[in-house]
């Protein structure tokens, strides 16, 4: 705007000098270039002051409108930005990026702007101070696809919709009572991880395989009301979590989604979408069909359709919303439990000290009986411990899930525009040498007596998220973890297999896992 008015005064002395030229060109020639050298003369002098003010309201605006007090960026590249610099472990790259610029970096990502908060404050401000403000999820491609034009909890858009489906689970599915009455399903599926390492009888055992089938049948059955143990079905989740961890052009350039097309990446989330929708579709006909099911036996997909019946939601739950539900059971609850289990057996076999520890407080609880049951984890602070302090330092979402402002907001001092997608990068927070002592050891003895928990009120630890977005299935992972984790150490002494020690490098991706399988030898313990 600015630019135009100097442009357009310049045009008009130009044109006001030449005109007056021409009536001039008929005289003198002489006395043409001495009246025409004055009038420019006169031209400048006088409207010197005019585009000084003009200079100066342009720079006004502009640093007023465009250049507002933006969060440090570091330098970025034409059309791509800052995406070169995020590598294969992004939240490793942000968190040294962080060291430079400071807790709060506005990268530019393809086109789109994206801010980082890398310390307890920022994140503070945006997960409790401004929650309302940060509450919405970005419109992600691959998400997108495989959530039915994201009618999930978790990627759907803040509003009444989002509000009445993430009711359904904290209310309905992820309840204190819901997860209780499921006691029986972690029972019977940890006793028969146990039994199959049993039968190995010293032979090499895959924990890693072992632990995601172990998650896998305690959602399927929990949300399905059955095992879905065969290759097929176990193929078929695990793509789905390699997609929604894939890196989609089309999501961070849009004019060049025709890549995320030539790369195959859409012809091959059609794929896996086509046939986790075959699937669902047979599991919600099996159930509406099977309509005889007593209140004790019941489902996640019986309580959602019954939901759906009685209208609970005061809109009709499409089938489409039914299977988006149940799909973000199945992606927010197997892969991020199977991975902490992994993490902290991981850890426990790289610290000798802290394996018999955790051995020795699941013997004295124990005594001998068969299992740990669920009473028993409360008397088990150490195991608590050990698995707070594996998500602290393998946080299985390091970066949790994006978020985006609704409108412009102060951050810390700096303007944060509307529309900007929002990271906060939980795992840097985590191992901040400013809050925790040697924050890259593993230390489960710093959570003995603590108050720090994970449940979205110390902002220095924050695996499952914080405020209005965060994970309602805090109670439902936990409970696994514990038992699982307290029964593998109660019955079997674990050895790494190999010489050499675990390599602990992760792999990238939405979770960050443990690149190489952990393989064991599993001896019992004599009690
Ligand atoms: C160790 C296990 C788990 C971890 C580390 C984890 C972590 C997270 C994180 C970081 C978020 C995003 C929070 C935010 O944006 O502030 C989230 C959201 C969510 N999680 Fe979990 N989660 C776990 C287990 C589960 C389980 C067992 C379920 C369900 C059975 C579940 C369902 C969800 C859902 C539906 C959301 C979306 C909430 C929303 O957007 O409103 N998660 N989780």
């Amino acid at each position: 705007m600015t630019d135009l008015t100097t442009w357009f005064f310049f045009a008009t002395c130009i044109y006001i000098t030449s005109n007056s030229c021409k009536v001039l060109s008929k005289f003198n020639k002489n006395i043409y270039r001495s009246i025409m050298s004055f009038t420019l003369q006169v031209l400048i002098f006088s409207s010197l002051p005019f585009i000084l003010a003009l200079l100066v309201l342009k720079s006004y605006l502009s640093s007023s409108k465009h250049h507002k007090n933006l969060p440090p960026s570091p330098p970025k590249l034409p059309l791509i930005g800052n995406l070169h610099q995020l590598g294969s472990s992004p939240h490793r790259a942000l968190q040294a990026m962080a060291q430079t610029y400071g807790p709060l970096i506005l990268l530019r990502l393809g086109s789109v702007p994206v801010l980082v908060a890398s310390s307890v404050e920022a994140a503070r401000e945006i997960m409790k101070t401004h929650d309302l403000t940060f509450a919405n999820r970005p419109f992600l491609n691959i998400p997108n696809k495989i959530f039915y034009a994201s009618q999930d909890i978790a990627f759907s858009q803040y509003g009444e919709y989002w509000r009445q489906v993430k009711s359904i689970a904290v209310l309905h599915l992820l309840s204190n009572k819901r997860v209780q009455s499921y006691r029986h399903v972690r029972d019977e599926e940890t006793l028969r991880m146990m039994e199959t390492i049993q039968k190995a009888e010293g032979s090499v055992v895959n924990l890693s395989e072992l632990l995601v089938s172990l998650t896998n049948n305690i959602i399927c059955r929990v949300a399905l009301g059955k095992r879905h143990d065969g290759r097929k079905f176990k193929k078929l989740l695990q793509q789905t979590m390699e997609l929604l961890g894939c890196f989609s052009v089309g999501s961070y350039i849009p004019s060049l989604r025709w890549v995320d097309r030539l790369s195959g990446l859409e012809k091959n989330a059609n794929a896996v979408v086509k046939e986790f929708d075959e699937f669902l579709e047979g599991v919600i006909d099996e159930h509406v069909n099977n309509k005889a099911v007593d209140v004790e036996g019941r489902d996640l997909v019986d309580v959602i359709l019954e939901i759906q019946r009685d209208n609970v939601t005061g809109f009709h739950l499409e089938r489409d919303m039914v299977k988006a539900i149940v799909l973000d059971v199945f992606t927010g609850g197997t892969d991020t439990s199977s991975t902490s289990l992994e993490w902290a057996i991981a850890e426990l076999l790289g610290h000798p000290h802290a394996m018999k520890k955790l051995q020795q407080e699941a013997l004295e609880i124990g005594q001998g009986r068969s299992m740990i049951s669920e009473d028993d984890l409360e008397n088990m602070p150490y195991l608590k411990a050990v698995l707070k302090e594996t998500l602290r330092l393998h946080t299985p979402l390091p970066l949790l899930v994006p978020r985006e402002s609704t409108r412009d907001i102060k951050l810390l001092g700096y303007d944060i525009p509307s529309g900007t997608r929002v990271l906060v990068n939980a795992w840097a927070i985590a191992r901040d040498p400013t809050i925790w002592e040697a924050p890259d050891e593993f230390r489960p003895e710093r959570f003995l007596n603590s108050s720090i928990d994970y449940k979205g009120f110390h902002f220095e630890f924050l695996p499952f998220g914080a405020g209005r977005r965060g994970c309602p299935g805090i109670q439902f992972a936990v409970v696994v973890n514990e038992l699982v984790l307290a029964n593998l150490v109660y019955k079997f002494n674990l050895a790494l297999m190999g010489e050499k020690g675990l390599d602990m490098s992760e792999t990238s991706g939405i979770t960050v896992h443990l690149k190489c399988p952990i393989l064991v030898s599993a001896t019992p313990v004599c009690s």
